[in-house]
């Protein structure tokens, strides 16, 4: 009787798997992720072994480009390359608003920045279905609701709904375009970082896919929507989200979710983000190698105030780009001489 009901057990599993990796594929019409290989009759064999590793969607890095854009800033190509180079064996996808059609590849845009990124292997650019990406969550709704001229941020609003449904459909790593990859991230899992004491940021996410503090903070999004407040569907509901999760007020891993220091991904606060463009001796890069897995530029606050960054000046920004992202950086060097400001975002 017993060995019936596992039987039984076993088909609805793999029948529930096939649907699920169907479902999955469907979407923005990705004909398979790696994991789709998995093969059924492994399961079902009766040996009754234990899965090794049940189906993960961790090998894939996502970016998302909610304008219309397609001619990537200097910042933007270098964070792609730094995740493609720190990532060689998982798909990079940058998933483009701006990218018409479901056929990426013959609709690349031909740009400086996508002449360098078509150079990894690794590197997929896909066309960025918002109804398509917030259907079967909670956000379809909100979605379908939104008078998208009445916004007022309306790219990063949709930035932030792009990045939990991403989360919570696929899993993997989410990462903003003005984040530095320094080191492979993929050992983190169900993870976000710290930007001060009191406040996590959304820049970097990694999560699996149907995670459950992901889904609240879906539900989140659609329950408590600001769009005239800046980051609360940002750092702000990724806080609130947290702290009801845990219980507590005091941000700290707790629940299955793991909460990394600000050294790890923000490592130096959006109100030192002159830093960057101050000239680097190797201390502060050194000492950046050593404790951080990423390190976020805030393009917001050096793009507000036009900072520009003088090439050959061995700034922070710089080293980093000299480092990380060699391909951008000699190609930024060629389109400036020495000693001459260049915009990079
Ligand atoms: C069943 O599958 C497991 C792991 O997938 C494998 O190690 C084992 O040899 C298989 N058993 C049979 C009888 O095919
Ligand atoms: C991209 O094009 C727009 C409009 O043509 C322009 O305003 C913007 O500065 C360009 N950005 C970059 C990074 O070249
Ligand atoms: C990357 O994506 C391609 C197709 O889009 C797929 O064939 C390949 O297996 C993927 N590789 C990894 C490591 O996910
Ligand atoms: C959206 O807002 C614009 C500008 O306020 C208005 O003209 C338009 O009618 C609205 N669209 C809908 C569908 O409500
Ligand atoms: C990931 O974790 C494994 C096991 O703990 C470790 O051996 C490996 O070096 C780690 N990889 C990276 C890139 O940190």
């Amino acid at each position: 009787m017993k060995k019936i009901a596992g039987s039984f057990l076993l088909i609805v599993f793999t029948f529930a798997l096939s649907v699920h990796v169907k479902y999955l594929s469907n979407i923005f019409g990705i004909s398979c992720f790696p994991q789709c290989r998995i093969k059924k009759q492994d399961r079902s064999n009766g040996s009754g072994e234990p899965e090794p590793r049940p189906l993960s969607f961790q090998r894939n890095v996502f970016f998302v480009e909610t304008s219309q854009r397609t001619n990537f800033s200097f910042l933007f190509t270098c964070s792609v390359e730094s995740a493609a180079r720190a990532h060689p064996n998982s798909n990079v996808t940058l998933f483009m608003r701006g990218l018409p059609g479901a056929d990426a590849g013959s609709g690349w845009p031909r740009s400086f920045a996508v002449s360098i990124l078509s150079t990894f292997p690794n590197v997929r650019l896909k066309p960025l279905d918002l109804a398509e990406l917030f259907s079967n969550t909670p956000l379809h709704g909100w979605y379908a609701r939104l008078n998208q001229s009445q916004e007022r941020y309306l790219f990063p609003v949709l930035s932030d709904a792009c990045r939990l449904a991403l989360m919570y459909k696929f899993g993997g790593v989410y990462l903003d375009t003005d984040v530095i990859v320094l080191r492979n991230l993929m050992n983190f899992t169900n993870a976000l970082g710290l930007q001060s004491s009191h406040l996590v940021n959304g820049a970097f996410l990694a999560f699996q896919p149907k995670d459950e503090f992901m889904g609240l903070c879906l539900q989140d999004f659609v329950d408590h929507y600001q769009g005239n407040v800046w980051g609360h569907q940002g750092p702000n509901l990724l806080t609130r989200v947290l702290e009801w999760w845990c219980g507590i007020s005091t941000l700290a891993s707790c629940r299955g979710v793991t909460v990394l220091r600000e050294e790890a991904f923000y490592p130096i606060p959006y109100q030192n983000w002159k830093v960057y463009f101050r000239t680097e001796h190797g201390s502060l890069l050194k000492r950046l190698q050593k404790t951080s897995y990423a390190v976020h530029i805030w393009n917001k606050m050096s793009a507000g105030s036009g900072t520009r960054m003088k090439v050959g000046s061995n700034v922070l920004l710089e080293r980093l780009f000299a480092e990380y992202c060699p391909s951008t950086y000699s190609h930024l060097r060629k389109q400036a001489d020495r000693n001459k400001d260049v915009k990079i975002n």
